[in-house]
């Protein structure tokens, strides 16, 4: 007997579900330190053109094979052309790498979280916080445990009981809460400097690696080329127009990483007297420089108890939707029932999730090319060798393997297709050319020939 498969209760459902997936540490955590790396205002308008560009071809196309398929991504791309089931097995492995770091990064942020409750804030911008963090094994693992604890439980309710559910709450809470840090944030002394160099850009700051990194960020925010908008697209009722729906994640995705840089650079500003160089901390921005900035706020533990609620709200929508792609595959190619496809993925990604927790203490000794800790490298495997490799290899399987006629079919059941134009020139030309560019300065800058 054919198993029932989950899906959304409709198309709001699905909007906050696959929008819960696109925000999250990527939003929050990786699009302000990017931008404020590479010169503000012009990252943003290149980030801009590229997600509504190459962002929309492949979100199109991943939620059209999965709703096309009625499948998850291990078993979607064979069941549309058999000799294409090898870009499914890709789709599935990065989702699977990316889960078990996802988590222990999820514990850090309960981590902060938990100590906003119970310390002063003083003692969260302490100098040695967050190493001391990484050194204890335990409390690494003790919060990824909570972290992944509370994915499992989530997904244990099923698709529409347990991600829409959570979503649906999470999503509205996540706005709110991300607004008022952002008014707070904007209205502290010296922050409009901060304003003007998030939005205006200065094509001074333009380096053509700003656009290498605001496509890699791209895809990573909006969960492209990792399986999960393939999963999420075969739970879209085929009524809900699949165009209209893709806008709206976009958008809010978008607007949500707007938001963040805006709850984020002017406080820095402010805090930091206007200092633009202040901004290049890079990944430590939110976990090393914000709570410096929250510690000279008034109300600091209340504002960074909400930031970081707001943060543990983002990853967890992202991580559910990672963890399902994975138990949806477990359920369409096994006889497993859905109980024990989410215990059994949840079980083995606790325990992989050990490695990259690992790697900052007992660990610590284990580097990559000399200098990728296991995490890191978990990361750079996914993000800039097998996400673009992925990416390309849906534009070939779209244009080769099923043809671009039977997405626009796909797309034309629920609705209009009215970017159609854009759609077909950017999956056959553009799209396949920039990510195989990508894929080569990403591998260079990774090993060290080039610096990004
Ligand atoms: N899209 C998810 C994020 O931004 C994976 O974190």
């Amino acid at each position: 007997m054919q198993k029932k498969r989950g899906t959304f209760s409709g198309g709001l459902g699905f909007v906050l579900a696959a929008a819960g997936s696109a925000v999250g540490l990527g939003n929050i955590w990786r699009f302000p330190y990017l931008a404020a790396m590479y010169g503000g205002g012009i990252f943003l308008l290149i980030y801009l053109i590229l997600v509504f560009t190459f962002g929309y071809t492949l979100m199109i196309a991943e939620n059209a094979i999965g709703r096309k398929s009625g499948k998850s991504s291990l078993t979607a791309f064979a069941s549309l052309n058999k000799k294409w089931g090898f870009v499914g097995i890709i789709a599935t492995i990065i989702p699977a790498i990316i889960l078990p770091y996802y988590n222990v990064i999820g514990g850090w942020v309960i981590r902060f979280f938990a100590a906003y409750l119970t310390s002063s804030a003083d003692v969260v911008a302490g100098e040695a916080f967050f190493s001391d963090m990484l050194a204890s094994p335990l409390t690494l693992i003790l919060t990824q445990t909570v972290f992944t604890g509370m994915i499992v439980v989530v997904l244990l309710n099923g698709v529409e009981k347990g991600i829409e559910r959570v979503s649906v709450v999470l999503m509205p809470i996540l706005v709110i809460l991300a607004i008022i840090i952002s008014v707070f944030s904007i209205s502290l002394d010296g922050a409009i400097e901060g304003v003007k160099y998030f939005f205006i850009p200065n094509f001074k700051d333009f380096k053509f690696t700003s656009i290498l990194a605001a496509m890699g960020q791209m895809f990573y925010s909006l969960s492209l080329a990792m399986g999960i908008m393939v999963a999420y697209g075969s739970y879209l009722p085929k009524n809900s127009s699949l165009e209209k729906n893709v806008g709206k994640i976009e958008l809010f995705d978008t607007l949500i990483a707007v938001i963040a840089g805006i709850m984020i650079i002017p406080a820095v500003f402010a805090f930091s007297g206007g200092n633009a160089d202040s901004l290049n901390k890079g990944p430590g921005l939110m976990f090393v420089t914000l709570p410096h900035v929250f510690a000279s706020m008034p109300v600091s533990r209340l504002v960074g108890a909400l930031f970081f609620f707001l943060v543990l709200a983002a990853a967890l929508t992202s991580a559910m939707s990672i963890m399902e792609t994975i138990v949806a595959c477990v359920c369409d190619s096994t006889k497993l029932s859905r109980t024990k496809a989410v215990l059994i993925v949840g079980i083995l990604s606790w325990l992989v999730s050990f490695l990259p927790a690992l790697g900052y203490n007992v660990l610590s000794g284990v580097k990559f090319f000399g200098r990728f800790d296991i995490l890191d490298m978990m990361d750079f495997v996914t993000n800039s060798v097998l996400m673009p490799i992925c990416a390309f290899l849906i534009c070939l399987f779209v244009v080769f393997g099923i043809g671009v006629k039977a997405i626009e079919d796909e797309v034309t059941v629920s609705g209009k297709f009215r970017r159609k134009k854009l759609f077909n020139v950017m999956i056959k030309f553009i799209a396949p050319v920039f990510i195989v560019a990508i894929l080569v300065f990403s591998i260079l800058e990774g090993f060290g020939v080039i610096t990004v």
